[in-house]
């Protein structure tokens, strides 16, 4: 079977390019005895959002859901030496295992965990006034994406990295009948995307254990 295949090839990957990591491993051991959903994303692209930080030369990561905060402590180790990272996130629940998973890797001083619906705590990062974000990574809830991007462009400057999780939902996105909701979030976020003259982007397609999916990668031009 296909999806088989791509599943074995993860483990290909990850046997090269993710060395065995204890607090990554414990993040999701311990999400999962808490008994959050397993939608982290996969080692392979923490180890890519990890690789899109350093890209990015990020000093300041903002983060659109937690969850456990399995892809935080991939970004936040993408950071620069004395880099910030904040991470928004609506359940008290998943907050608290990820302020956990975060300080057993060492990054409690590094990472806040915001919790709060993300378009009350974005407005409110807004009114903070604070520096721009060199790299925003949107994984929250789909139906809401458009409306994190445009948060986003709020929270960012010329040269940031937007990336966003989720825009291909097994080729549903691309449907304009699908009555999947998270998929036609994501269909509304693209379309966004792609006319938002502030930024040029792309979709990078995935497959593997998780399925097929992909992420859009978009970069602030003006
Ligand atoms: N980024 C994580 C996975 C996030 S799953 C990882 O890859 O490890 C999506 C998370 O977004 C869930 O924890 C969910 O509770 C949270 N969420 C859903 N709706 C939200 C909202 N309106 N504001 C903030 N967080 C939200
Ligand atoms: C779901 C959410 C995610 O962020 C993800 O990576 C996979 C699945 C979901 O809500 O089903
Ligand atoms: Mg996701």
């Amino acid at each position: 079977m296909t999806a088989d295949r791509y599943a074995a090839f993860d483990d290909y990957i990850h046997a090269l390019f993710v060395p065995p990591d204890p607090e990554l491993e414990e993040a999701l051991r311990a999400s999962d005895a808490a008994g959050l959903p397993a939608i982290s994303v996969a080692p392979h692209e923490g180890k890519l959002l990890s690789i899109l930080a350093r890209l990015a030369g990020a000093r300041r990561i903002l983060e659109i859901g937690t969850l456990g905060g399995y892809s935080t402590i991939w970004l936040a180790r993408g950071l620069a030496p004395g880099g910030r990272l904040v991470t928004l996130e609506a359940e008290p629940r998943h907050a608290e295992v990820a302020r956990a998973n975060i300080a057993r890797a060492g990054l409690a001083e590094v990472v806040e965990v915001r919790v709060g619906r993300a378009t009350d705590t974005l407005p409110q990062l807004v009114a903070e006034g604070l520096e721009p974000f060199d790299m925003v990574f949107i994984d929250a809830d789909k139906p809401g994406y458009a409306d994190y991007l445009t948060w986003a462009l709020r929270l960012t400057r010329p040269g940031s990295l937007i990336v966003a999780d989720n825009v291909v939902r097994d080729g549903a996105v691309a449907d304009p009948g699908t009555r999947d909701e998270s998929a036609r979030g994501a269909r509304r976020f693209n379309e966004l995307l792609a006319a938002e003259p502030r930024v040029t982007a792309t979709i990078i397609q995935t497959v593997g254990a998780k399925g097929y999916d992909g992420m859009a990668v978009a970069v602030v031009i003006s």
